[in-house]
Parts: C-alpha cells; sequence; structure tokens
C-alpha cells in the first residue's frame, strides 16, 4: 500500500468525504485511530474534523514523523466556517500552523472543505461550549463578529449540512497527480 486516506471525525462529515475520496481514487480510508506505519507510505491524505480550530487527531498522527524526499503530505481541513471566505481561510492556516511542526506545515499542501452539524446529536459536552459561545456572541453586535462568529450564529441549534463531494475535485486532482509516477 503505497497511498492512505487518514480522517479524524466525531460525528461523520470527515468520514463522508474520505470514503468519497477513497471510492473516487481507490487508495484505501482509515481512521486516524487504526493508521499504519506513515513511513512505508508515499503519499498520506489526512482529512480532519476543526474543533476549536485544531485538526481532530492530526497532531497525534504526525507526532515524531517526518516525510521523506518522495513522500507526500495532503491536509484536508473540514469545519462549518466557509472555507470560500478569505479570513476564513487564514483563521484556519494560522492555527494549522501552531498545530504541526513547520517542516511539515510547508511540506503540505492544505485544502479545507465545509462540513455538517447536527445539534441534536452533538455530546452534552459540545453543546455547552456551543451554547457558551453563542451566549457570549450575543453580548456583542454582528459587526463586532468573525467571519467563523457569523457560521456558528447561522447554523446554531440547527441541523446544518454543507457537505458537498464536487468540492472534493480539486483534491483528487492533487492525489491523482503523481501517484501514477510515484505508485
Ligand atoms: C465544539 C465544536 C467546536 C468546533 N470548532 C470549529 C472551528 O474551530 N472551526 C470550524 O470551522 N468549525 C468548527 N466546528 C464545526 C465542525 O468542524 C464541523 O461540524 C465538522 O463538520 C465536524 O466534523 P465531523 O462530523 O467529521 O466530526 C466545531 C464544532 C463543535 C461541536
Amino acid at each position: 500500500m503505497k497511498s492512505i486516506i487518514l480522517y479524524g471525525s466525531r460525528y461523520g462529515s470527515a468520514r463522508r468525504y474520505a470514503h468519497q475520496l477513497s471510492k473516487q481514487t481507490g487508495i484505501p480510508a482509515f481512521s486516524y485511530r487504526e493508521a499504519p506505519p506513515l513511513s512505508e507510505l508515499n503519499t498520506v491524505v489526512y482529512i480532519g474534523a476543526l474543533y476549536a480550530g485544531g485538526v481532530l487527531g492530526l497532531t497525534k498522527t504526525l507526532r515524531g514523523r517526518s516525510f521523506g524526499k518522495g513522500q507526500r503530505l495532503i491536509i484536508v481541513t473540514v469545519g462549518l466556517a466557509d472555507p470560500e471566505i478569505v479570513q476564513n481561510r487564514i483563521t484556519i492556516r494560522d492555527s494549522l500552523q501552531k498545530q504541526i511542526p513547520a517542516e511539515l506545515y510547508d511540506s503540505a499542501v492544505i485544502f479545507h472543505l465545509r462540513g455538517a452539524i447536527d445539534y441534536q446529536a452533538l455530546s452534552l459536552g459540545h453543546r455547552t461550549v456551543m451554547t457558551l459561545l453563542h451566549r457570549f456572541l450575543k453580548t456583542k453586535s454582528a459587526q463586532e463578529w468573525s467571519e467563523e462568529d457569523r457560521a456558528l450564529m447561522a447554523t446554531y441549534g440547527k441541523h446544518a449540512d454543507f457537505v458537498d463531494f464536487t468540492s472534493l475535485q480539486p483534491i483528487i486532482d492533487e492525489v491523482l497527480r503523481d501517484t501514477e509516477q510515484i505508485n
């Protein structure tokens, strides 16, 4: 196995993207919890959900790992904030840069996808965090909200699903770009 898709997903949207990418590329997908040794792989695609800016499972997966010559790391974040908005991409990349070593960040190809949220399905802990954030944001004027805050306010309490498999296309192109030569 020369290429792998790993995912970090709590409620399923990153997993849905990972399985669809697997279907369209023929590359197997696994939860990061079942990741095989990465040193034997040429291409690692990591698809992780964003929680408070962090990519679920990414730090654990990459800890102590280095990517040598000929190895590729593709990181895909999945969050509620719309990645078409430049400010959201900047915010995500700023926290990603803090999460992984500089040499990995610099060598990685990074993409952003939009996920889903269903308040009925959230854990008590997550629902509490969102309730507190919502309450805090309500004390501010809407002009003071960041783009991420706006996404939270617009979807608060609802079931919102922005998963769009067509947005995988640039990732499929990148994954397949060199895969044939490498494999
Ligand atoms: C507690 C909590 C924190 C979150 N933090 C962020 C965030 O920082 N940025 C973002 O874009 N989305 C954030 N989200 C939304 C999730 O990233 C989004 O629902 C994602 O699709 C979840 O992926 P999963 O279904 O694979 O777990 C957060 C959601 C929860 C419940």
